[in-house]
């Protein structure tokens, strides 16, 4: 992995980035006043309660109370991580991500993936200088159009089509070596892997190619050839699609999991595009989070063969520990000796989409199959079910989805609800819900000054930034004071800091969301006003920390346990003249 993206970087991107740009081309938005509107991205809304405020650089719904930076917004809307995010707004910006030098960036990784990105473009133009390779792709359907959205390509025959091109010198050979790309000889020398092969590149979430996948033109063995695991590339981790899933839409819906390389680039030829394959291995965990971070959706999808329903059980156990609330998985199985590309193609689109309807809920398939492998009609049978279930809903997170499913699979087995929640290892009651909070409602009461202080800073960094910051502040025994000096520092340093790329420094810290959550709260004062009322704000705060410090010397006094230097200073901040009783010290 490469090194981290310097605080530096963050605040220039957060700088430069126009967040109406970032959000206006994605959400249709309507000039109001200072701020922009929209019908809120993040849920169903007839009448527009989202608004995006140019001036903080920051985005907020009034309705389901979703807010953030343009950062934060790239990350939801396009469900990006934040690296990912970063790189977007960077290449927007036409910015390169820096990376601070760390033992990490001096690992082979980054040339790695530059000569997996060259092999890949190398690929693709020997395809196009191949019109056999061509005609096999055209033979099973496949488009230009496709096959440059996937960067199909095509390795020729013979044993140095890449050494020639890449290989020059040890340290290149090294790195092709090192990205599964060439194999050693016995004898020494080096030989290319993937021969007289369709190329399928393998990207990561950023769309760098990590790996490939190499199929025979006609019935060779072995019909797929793959790239070994190496330092950037992890079979388990991870799917083929993906990236071209969430470039082809701009939200996914859902995601479809499919067998096949071939499954996935034929679906996209008739417009099925959220369809990814795991590489010849199971589905595992990792697979999942992956998935889930793209989209709440995911339909398997499985022959309806032995090993194919060998492999929807072996997924569904990996999934069910997933299975959060808002998430839906759904198992379709099809036709003995038919694959999503054969389907697609004989019977089209709009029936491949029918059944895809069809598919089984994650709970309706696991309830088929423990009837599949208990006889419900007897007793034996029942208690058979309730056992092979146990370990299933087990898996499952605490909430609403296990108590749901538990519900049903008692009421089949007819064993009274309670009783096989306590066999999964349940309480008997349901979990107490969190109570709700009230959205952005603001508190209750007249709000602390170092809230409305931190509050004024946030939306006007500039404006706090004048203040002249009163000595004794630090002494004030109010909770958010230390935060209020963070916050007065980190301006100190960094000037020019805005209220978006204050926030973006407390990212993952978690104080982040109470930040937000006063930013998205609407502040009716202008700049002039800000800044003397935040002025104000910090000297009655000072003044707070004088009477908390004078309280303080004054109580250790009484107990005798003054140094000379505390005498001193209690001198200072006591008003009037009266002495700190001398003599004291000797008193009980
Ligand atoms: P076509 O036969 O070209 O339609 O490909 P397919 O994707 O339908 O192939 P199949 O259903 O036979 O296999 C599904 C997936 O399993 C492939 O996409 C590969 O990832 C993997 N696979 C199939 N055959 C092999 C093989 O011989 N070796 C390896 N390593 N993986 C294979
Ligand atoms: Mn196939």
């Amino acid at each position: 992995m490469a090194g981290r993206i310097p605080q530096d970087f963050i605040d220039e991107l957060i700088a430069r980035a126009d967040i109406i740009d970032v959000v206006g081309s994605r959400v249709q938005l309507k000039k109001a006043g200072r701020e922009y509107k929209a019908c809120c991205p993040f849920h169903d809304e007839k009448t527009p309660s989202f608004t995006v405020s140019p001036e903080k650089g920051f985005y907020h719904c009034f309705g389901c109370g979703a807010h953030g930076t343009a950062l934060g917004f790239l990350m939801d809307y396009e469900r990006l991580d934040f690296v990912e995010a970063v790189e977007e707004l960077a290449q927007l910006l036409g910015l390169d991500v820096p990376r601070e030098a760390s033992a990490e960036t001096r690992s082979p990784v980054a040339p790695v993936l530059e000569i997996m990105g060259a092999a890949a473009k190398l690929y693709q133009q020997a395809l196009r200088e191949h019109p056999m390779a061509v005609d096999y792709l055209k033979g099973r359907g496949i488009d230009g159009e496709r096959a440059r959205d996937f960067g199909i390509g095509y390795a020729p025959a013979g044993w140095d089509f890449l050494l020639q091109r890449l290989g020059d010198g040890d340290d290149r050979r090294r790195l092709l070596q090192a990205g599964g790309l060439i194999t050693a000889r016995e004898g020494g020398g080096f030989y290319d892997r993937f021969r007289d092969r369709i190329m399928f590149p393998i990207r990561d979430g950023r769309g760098r190619t990590v790996a490939f996948g190499g199929r025979v033109l006609g019935d060779g063995e072995p019909k797929y050839l793959n790239s070994p695991e190496t330092a950037v590339f992890h079979k388990g981790r991870e799917l083929y699609g993906l990236y071209e899933a969430r470039r082809a839409t701009r939200r996914l819906e859902s995601v479809l999991v499919v067998e096949g390389y071939l499954d996935v680039v034929s679906l996209a030829c008739h417009g099925v595009h959220n369809a990814v394959a795991t590489l010849g291995t199971a589905t595992t965990t990792e697979h999942l989070k992956r998935v889930f971070r793209a989209t709440p959706e995911v339909v398997f999808c499985f022959d309806g063969d032995r090993a194919g329903r060998d492999a929807a059980w072996r997924a569904l156990q990996n999934t069910l520990a997933e299975m959060r609330e808002g998430r839906q998985v759904r198992f379709l199985f099809l036709p003995d000796g038919e694959d999503p590309d054969s389907l697609i193609r004989s019977e089209g689109a709009a029936a491949f989409q029918a059944r895809l309807s069809t598919a089984l809920p994650l709970s309706d398939y696991l309830l088929k199959e423990l009837k599949n492998r208990a006889d419900t009609t007897t007793t034996e049978g029942m208690a058979r079910l309730a056992e092979l279930a146990r370990p299933l809903l087990s898996q499952l997170p605490p909430g609403v989805y296990r108590e749901l499913l538990t519900d049903r699979v008692a009421s089949e087995v007819k064993i009274g609800r309670d009783r096989l929640a306590a066999l999964v290892g349940d309480s008997a009651a349901p979990a107490p819900r969190p109570p709700r909070r009230p959205g952005a409602a603001p508190a209750p009461g007249r709000p602390s000054l170092v809230r409305r202080a931190i509050q004024i800073l946030l939306h006007h960094p500039a404006a706090a930034r004048q203040a002249e910051v009163p000595r004794g502040l630090g002494n004030a025994r109010q909770r958010g004071v230390s935060l209020l000096q963070e916050l007065l520092a980190l301006l100190a340093q960094h000037p020019e800091l805005g209220s978006a790329a204050v926030l973006e420094r407390f990212r993952g810290r978690s104080e982040g969301p109470h930040l937000e959550k006063l930013l998205a709260e609407e502040l009716l004062i202008g700049p002039d006003a800000a800044a003397q009322e935040f002025a104000d704000c910090l000297l009655r705060l000072a003044e707070r920390g004088r009477k908390d410090r004078l309280n303080e010397l004054v109580q250790k006094a009484e107990a005798g346990a003054l140094s000379d230097a505390e005498r001193e200073e209690l001198r200072g901040i006591r008003p009037g003249s009266a002495d700190p009783e001398p003599g004291s010290d000797a008193g009980a």
